[in-house]
Parts: C-alpha cells; sequence; structure tokens
C-alpha cells in the first residue's frame, strides 16, 4: 500500500560541489566520478549509484535502484570547485596523494588539471602540521567568510548553477570543546567579528555556506557545524546539515562487528585498534591535538553500540584503546590491526584478530558522492530540510550528529535502515519493520 509521499522539488540543472580541502578524499572522489562518467569505472561503494530498496511483502519482488526510486541528481550535473592551502590542481594534488594509479589519474587528466583550488582560510594553530600559501588574507574573521561567500557566488554565476552543496574533506583540526562563542547566533558572529580563539577555519566554511544557502556536511570529526550557533542558523536558513567524520577503515569494521557480537550477548573485555599510514591525514594525525579529536570520534562508537549501562555484565569492564601511527612508506595503503578479547558461555575466553589492507580514500569517495546527491536530495525536500540535522545520514559517519540530548545511533544496520526507511517514507511507501507475521496468516 502506498500513498502520495512529501513534496520533493525536482533536481533540475546543475548542482555545485564545494570542497574545501583538496587532499586524498576529495580528489579520489572527484577523479572517481569523472571516471564514472566517462564510463571508465564503475561507482562501487555508493549506495546512491548501486544500492536498491525493497518496497513492499517479500513476495512483492519490487526492489527499484535507489537513484530511480528518489529524484537525484544527476552525475553529469555535478560541477566542483575546492580550496586548498596548497596551490597544486586537481591532478597534481592526486599525484602526491598516490591513492589512484597513473592510468586512472591520466585518464582524466585534462579534467583535474582544470580543477585548481582557491585560496583557503587556514590558521596554523588549527593544523600544526601544514603550512601552505595559497590562504586568504583578511583583518577578521568574518572578512574571511565574507571573502568565502564571495567564492560561493562567483562560482554559481560562473557555470550556471541552480544548487550547491559543501562537503568537508580538508584536515582534521585541533581538539576544541564547544564554549560561550559557539552557543548562539549572535555570540557566533560577534567571534567572526572580534577574531575569537575559538572559531576555527572549518566554521567558517560552515557559516559561509549557510548564509550562502547551501548544505553542509563534514568528513572531518571536528566540531565544525556541530555546535548550537551554527545549528541554529541552518534550522533558520531550513538548510541540511550532517556530520561528523566520514565511516570508514577501522570505525566501518567496528561498527559491523560489534552489533554481531551484541546481538549473540557475546563479552567483550577489551579492543585494542592500531593502525599505521602514510598519507598526508596521517601527518596531520600525528599532532597531539589533532590526534585527539580524532581519538574522540574513534572511541564513542563502541560504548554507543554495546550499552554497557543496559549489559554490565558484558561490556563494563570493557578497554578500548586507539593508536594511529604516521608510517610514511604505506602512503594511503594503511594497515589495521584489531585484536578483540571477548568471552563467551560462563565466560570462557575468545580472540579475534583483523588484518585490515585498507584504502582510506578508496572508503571514502563513495561517501562522499552519496552524501553530495542525499545532502541535495534533503534540500529539495523542504520535510527533511527545515529539520536541520540529517540523523538519517548517520550510515555514513562515525559520530552522527543527533538532535541535542539524543544519543547517536552507531549500528551499521540499524542507520541503514533508517536511512531506506526515510527514503521510503519520501515516496509514501509502507514502511518495513520486518514483523512479517502476514506470511504465515
Ligand atoms: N581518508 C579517509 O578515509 C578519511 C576517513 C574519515 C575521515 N577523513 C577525514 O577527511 C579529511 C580529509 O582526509 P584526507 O585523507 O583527504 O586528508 P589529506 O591530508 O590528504 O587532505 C586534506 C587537505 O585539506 C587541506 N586543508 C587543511 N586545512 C584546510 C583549510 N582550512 N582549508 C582548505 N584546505 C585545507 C590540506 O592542505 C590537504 O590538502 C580529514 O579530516 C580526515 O580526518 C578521512
Amino acid at each position: 500500500m502506498s500513498s502520495q509521499g512529501v513534496a520533493i522539488a525536482p533536481p533540475e540543472g546543475k548542482l555545485g560541489v564545494l570542497i574545501p580541502g583538496m587532499g586524498a578524499v576529495a580528489t579520489t572522489f572527484v577523479a572517481g566520478t569523472e571516471a564514472v562518467r566517462r564510463g571508465l569505472a564503475q561507482p562501487i561503494g555508493s549506495l546512491t549509484q548501486m544500492g536498491t530498496v525493497r518496497l513492499g511483502k517479500r513476495t512483492d519482488g519490487r526492489s527499484p535502484a535507489i537513484k530511480e526510486f528518489v529524484p537525484l541528481a544527476r552525475l553529469d550535473d555535478l560541477v566542483f570547485a575546492s580550496w586548498d592551502l596548497f596551490p597544486d590542481n586537481a591532478y597534481e594534488a592526486a599525484l602526491k596523494a598516490g591513492v589512484l594509479e597513473r592510468p586512472h589519474l591520466d585518464a582524466v587528466k585534462d579534467f583535474l588539471q582544470e580543477l585548481r583550488p582557491m585560496p583557503a582560510v587556514f590558521e596554523h594553530k588549527f593544523v600544526k602540521n601544514l603550512s601552505g600559501k595559497n590562504v586568504k588574507k583578511g583583518k577578521t574573521k568574518m572578512d574571511l567568510a565574507a571573502q568565502l561567500m564571495d567564492d560561493i557566488t562567483t562560482f554559481k554565476k560562473n557555470n550556471g548553477l541552480n544548487r550547491m552543496v559543501m562537503v568537508w574533506c580538508a584536515s582534521t583540526e585541533t581538539f576544541l570543546r564547544p564554549s560561550a562563542v559557539h552557543q548562539s547566533l549572535v555570540a557566533f558572529e560577534k567571534g567572526l567579528k572580534s577574531n575569537s580563539p575559538e572559531v576555527a577555519p572549518s566554521m567558517i566554511y560552515a557559516y559561509a555556506a549557510l548564509k550562502s544557502g547551501v548544505p553542509f556536511a563534514n568528513g572531518a570529526p571536528n566540531l565544525t557545524v556541530d555546535v548550537p550557533a551554527l545549528h541554529n542558523l541552518a534550522l533558520k536558513q531550513e538548510l541540511p546539515v550532517c556530520g561528523k567524520d566520514f565511516k570508514t577503515g577501522q570505525t566501518l569494521m567496528k561498527t559491523i562487528l560489534a552489533p554481531g557480537l551484541k546481538a549473540r550477548l557475546l563479552g567483550l573485555r577489551g579492543w585494542f585498534s592500531t593502525s599505521i599510514l602514510g598519507n598526508r591525514n596521517g601527518e596531520v594525525l600525528d599532532d597531539p591535538g589533532s590526534f585527539r579529536t580524532k581519538e574522540e570520534s574513534k572511541l564513542s562508537a563502541l560504548e554507543y553500540i554495546l550499552q554497557p549501562d543496559l549489559y554490565p555484565d558484558l561490556y563494563r569492564d570493557l578497554y578500548h584503546k586507539v593508536r594511529i601511527n604516521y608510517y610514511p612508506p604505506r602512503g594511503d595503503n594503511k594497515e589495521g590491526w584489531d585484536n578483540l578479547d571477548i568471552f563467551g558461555w560462563l565466560g570462557y575466553p575468545m580472540q579475534i584478530k583483523i588484518d585490515f589492507l585498507c584504502r582510506d580514500s578508496i572508503l571514502a569517495a563513495p561517501i562522499v558522492l552519496d552524501l553530495v546527491l542525499f545532502l541535495d536530495l534533503a534540500q529539495r525536500t523542504p520535510e527533511l530540510a527545515r529539520r536541520g540535522i540529517q540523523e538519517w545520514l548517520s550510515f555514513y559517519f562515525k559520530s552522527p550528529m543527533t538532535a541535542p540530548g539524543l544519543y547517536p545511533e552507531h549500528d551499521l544496520f540499524i542507520q541503514l535502515m533508517k536511512l531506506k526507511n526515510t527514503l521510503r517514507h519520501l515516496r509514501g511507501e509502507e514502511l518495513i519493520t520486518h514483523l512479517g507475521l502476514e506470511y504465515y496468516d
């Protein structure tokens, strides 16, 4: 049984994709999207491109592709722009990032060379291990925000764009606690004008995006848009926002495995995760301030999934440790080791070892693509846009943003159900509860 569904404006015209940070993730996403557009490769890992959604009963045989079920922008309509403190064009930046191999990059070289990053809003104190010259100058942080807004307006005009979205793919900033300047829009704007040291560059981008009517997604664990001042701005502007920190690598594994162990009521005494990686992201995370931001994001997932307050005998004494080691020879080809000390019937101990030879940016690129398309869907759907935070996109994040006072849902399978049920709801299809008694009537 289906009803009308909710109003969604059609994805007419071109969609601008604004990307602060032209590093490993961003170049792998842009080069890959262009390779897919040219029919040279497949968008593996992307729910919007390869996923389906079951509708109605299991016996109905209705499982359309997601991109046919909801009106998403077409890949051909995406136009890219970026900012970075290094002036390299996307081809040069991709070569340095060392994720995609030369034949893949050379096949889209002409396209990548055209993408040159605009000067960044950057403050060394927030990312201690980087220094670059392609940086904006301004007397106040408000002046810098105004320059970003000019960039956004010019990009829109020069490319005849209909709509835009912004996805933060720049480095992890140093750890920052929410403080008075983040509590209201008035205080925040005052902070921009008085150069408050607690206003991070990523917040200036998010502010510029929201003021310009552009939805914002945060791929890093920084606070960025996850503070009341910017939540309120998103609500006021009726713009979707989401974050934080793309769910890739070891955290992806954690959110796949932990729900399974909990489902079978197996106990956990310890979970030790360590990894070696040698890309620029690894170099940035070598700074203790940036690592602290990442660590907070990575640690919280297990706690929420396992619910030690509900299952004290199984998870109360869990020792969870995360280590990231910068090791240049590996480049983007990270290796992550996990050791799980679990226990079963009568408390008998067992161990699980995982050695994941993963490629972080290969896992992150399809997430960026899906976020671009789903955020754009949300901005055309008043029922979603007016709510600001898009919890249904938790699926993509290590530390999902939620309404104040609500704990985040970390279990990957619940997150996927939430995402697909949101799509069903938008189209007026019945939500799937998996009750299934009717099959036996
Ligand atoms: N690689 C992954 O799979 C993954 C997974 C989850 C989250 N992330 C996050 O995504 C972000 C990007 O990761 P990456 O591997 O591409 O890193 P990267 O170091 O290769 O790229 C980041 C880029 O951002 C630029 N940058 C830093 N501050 C900037 C600013 N203020 N304005 C504009 N540009 C700025 C840097 O110069 C660099 O080119 C990081 O925050 C990382 O923590 C990455």
